[in-house]
């Protein structure tokens, strides 16, 4: 069904479009309008058969997707609608390998196991190594900024602290740290030929990190540790995860715990620069809403999908068996039936239902709590070291199908 007002060809997976904006009036247009909306994409752009996917904007709806597993499942190519034109059916088998793919039960017994270790006790137990290392990183940043004061924000600041927080967390070896990073960034957001990182180039990164990640559970299952390696592969008496689940684990938590967390503390920057009322608060105040605030204004997931197991209904459309469904996170995150003044920015605002973290299912972000003090670590580190932090210019944002990233912020700290 064409929808009125929108620009020809309008496809809110474009890496072009993200490059260089989130559509969010294109996505203002569509909840008003059509709300459950059949994006067509010429045949070919995914590598399936498919011609088009529905594009859900209304909190309500995102919400009902997510919390129905049994309609709307997880098990095909989740989360991304548009990658490239190579994805092949090998690469979905292989990806169905990673929690994030899975539908219940197979997804309901591995979340038990992994959810040891995030426990709100394992998450505390990171929070004085990670203010630590907060602090670090932006004395580092200060020390290392130009002579006129400038330095990139994202790489001096943003990137370092999530790579260290899964590996706090996993426990990885601080020799092992720069493998893993490099790793892990290689993985990352190669859709921007700025990186010239190649498919190949990330799906050998991918190899290496789950080989190393095997390696690691193969060595706690032989030598159980007092770490969370242990508890997610040798635990006694409960399920475990073989050594390739714990692989590819490893690799979601590199993936989905890196890039999201980063452009939040990128976008939370920029957000605070932009606007000065809210950074002078933030430094007075430190308000315990600010990060579901800085979460909820990044979207730094911007969509995730999901694709009909049966004939259905959505927002009064009719959506048929195997059609795929695009949930718009970022659509959610502005829709004024929910939230009062969408567009502003207010570090203060309570309740904030945002969708950041997913749509409320069996999904649900498992990182939540370890980003959520991330980001209140980082900006405390920021507000007692770099008060007067000023922007340089605009950020330069990356070209991605489905994240919104920013790839370079210049800030500084000279008067
Ligand atoms: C899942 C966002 C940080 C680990 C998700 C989902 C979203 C998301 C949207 C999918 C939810 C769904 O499909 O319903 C974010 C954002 C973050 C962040 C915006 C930062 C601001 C992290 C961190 C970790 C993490 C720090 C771990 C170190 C995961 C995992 C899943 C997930 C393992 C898959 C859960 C499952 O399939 O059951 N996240 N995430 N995330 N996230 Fe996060």
């Amino acid at each position: 069904m064409p929808c009125p007002h929108l620009p020809e060809g309008f496809d809110a997976t474009d890496p072009d479009l993200l490059q260089s904006r989130i559509p969010l009036p294109e996505f203002a247009q569509l909840r008003q309008t059509a709300p459950v909306w059949w994006c067509p994409q010429p045949r070919g752009i995914t590598g399936f058969d498919d011609e088009g996917y529905w594009v859900v904007t209304r909190h309500a709806d995102v919400k009902h997707v997510s919390t129905h597993p049994e309609l709307f499942s997880s098990n095909e190519n989740t989360a991304v609608i548009r990658f490239n034109e190579h994805i092949s059916r090998d690469q979905i088998e292989v990806q169905r390998l990673i929690m994030l793919n899975m539908d219940p039960p197979e997804h309901t017994r591995v979340r038990q196991i992994v959810q040891r270790g995030f426990t709100p006790r394992a998450i505390r137990s990171l929070e004085s190594a990670l203010r630590d290392r907060a602090r670090k990183i932006v004395e580092t940043a200060r020390s290392g900024a130009a002579a006129d004061g400038s330095f990139d924000f994202v790489t001096s600041v943003a990137v370092e602290l999530p790579l260290q927080a899964i590996a706090e967390l996993i426990g990885i070896p601080q020799d092992d740290r720069a493998r893993i990073f490099d790793w892990s960034n290689k993985m990352v957001a190669y859709d921007d030929p700025e990186y010239a990182i190649t498919e190949e180039i990330g799906a050998e990164a991918a190899m290496e990190l789950i080989g190393y990640s095997m390696n690691l559970a193969a060595d706690r299952k032989q030598c159980p540790a007092k770490d969370i390696v242990t508890q997610l592969v040798a635990a006694e008496g409960e399920g475990n995860l073989s050594s390739d689940e714990f692989g590819f684990f490893v690799l979601l938590l590199a993936v989905a715990g890196n890039e999201t967390t980063r452009n939040a503390i990128s976008h939370g920057m920029h957000a605070f620069l932009t606007h000065p009322e809210q950074w002078e608060l933030y430094k007075r105040d430190r308000p315990a809403t600010a990060a579901e605030e800085i979460v909820r204004w990044a979207t730094p997931v911007v969509s995730f999908q999901r694709t009909a197991t049966q004939d259905t209904e959505l927002g009064g459309q009719k959506i048929k068996k195997g059609d795929r469904v695009g949930l718009f996170y970022s659509s959610a995150n502005n829709d004024p039936e929910v939230f009062d003044n969408p567009e502003a920015f207010d570090i203060t605002r309570d309740p904030n239902p945002h969708l950041g973290f997913g749509g409320g299912g069996p999904h649900f972000c498992l990182g939540k709590s370890l980003a959520i003090q991330e980001i209140e670590l980082i900006f405390t580190a920021i507000a007692d070291t770099l008060p007067d932090l000023r922007l340089v210019g605009d950020p330069r944002r990356l070209r991605a199908a489905w994240l919104n990233g920013i790839k370079e912020l210049q800030v500084s700290v000279g008067g």
